[in-house]
């Protein structure tokens, strides 16, 4: 029963009096909080949405996490896509349980965690990345979330690689360069499937623009913000901490 906590489970622990959470893997060993030390097999054999309490009694809701926490909890040796970009992404390129997706950047794997979670068996996810080292910690992270579908991790530069023709439904690309590899992109895709890139500075967004147009139609790059807003009853207002600025997202569809 899914419900049941096992061991190798990730659950959230979220602390009532403090308004804190911790992500952690349910193995023998103690997990160490300012609110005391918690036995994490004690959780074995509970169920999300009961309580356990510290050795100091403070006590935690257990929780199960979603993309969201294994995304925003996972070793970064590089940038991500956060949660808000993949969201939007996940409905406009139109990701349904058995699409095929080919990335291009697999990074830390933020993107791949929060695209497979969607996946069923029927779907699959193809993911280029060029440095060893990213591959190892991207595929640590997407694993916590046992993906469905099937997922292959290519450690090879993309632009030296021979791709399928026309087998993707959407692809996703988050290097510093895609213009050199646009058309590879095109050719990789299904007619009328999707694109997405992922552009941190509007001089590669520029760049993009330049070679877009011949590939794809529909195009349209925006950016996302999140404002966060402090609940506080009689003083509500936004946060004054924001993140102003994280990328901008450019879509298409295969002309
Ligand atoms: C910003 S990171 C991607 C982050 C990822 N989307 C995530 O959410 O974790 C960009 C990655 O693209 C990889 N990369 C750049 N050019 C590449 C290429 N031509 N082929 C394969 N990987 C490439 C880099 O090594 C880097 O890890």
């Amino acid at each position: 029963m899914k419900n049941i906590i096992k061991a190798g489970d990730y659950v959230l622990l979220y602390s009532l009096t403090k308004k804190r959470k911790w992500l952690v893997k349910v193995e023998e060993r103690k997990f160490s909080t300012d609110l005391g030390l918690i036995d994490l097999t004690d959780l074995l054999g509970k169920s999300y949405g009961e309580y356990i309490y510290t050795s100091k009694k403070a006590k935690l809701k257990i929780i199960d996490p979603t993309p969201y926490d294994f995304i925003l909890n996972s070793e970064r040796p590089t940038q991500i896509v956060y949660p808000k970009d993949i969201g939007y992404l996940i409905l406009r390129l139109g990701i349904s349980h058995d699409s095929k997706i080919l990335e291009v950047g697999t990074g830390s794997g933020g993107l791949t965690t929060g695209f497979a979670w969607f996946l069923s068996e029927e779907g699959e996810i193809k993911t280029y990345e060029r440095r060893k080292e990213f591959l190892t910690v991207a595929k640590k992270n997407i694993l916590r979330i046992k993906p469905r579908c099937k997922i292959t991790f290519i450690n090879q530069d993309f632009r030296e690689v021979d791709i399928e023709e026309e087998y993707y439904d959407l692809a996703f690309v988050d290097i510093d360069s895609p213009w050199t590899i646009i058309d590879k992109i095109y050719r990789a895709l299904r007619p009328s499937g999707r694109v997405g890139f992922l552009l941190p500075t509007y001089n590669q967004v520029d760049k993009l623009s330049s070679k877009i147009n011949k590939y794809f139609i529909d195009v349209e790059a925006v950016e996302i913000y999140i404002r966060n807003i402090r609940m506080k009853k009689g003083r509500v207002r936004p946060e004054f901490n924001i993140i102003g600025f994280t990328s901008v997202i450019v879509t298409g569809i295969k002309y």
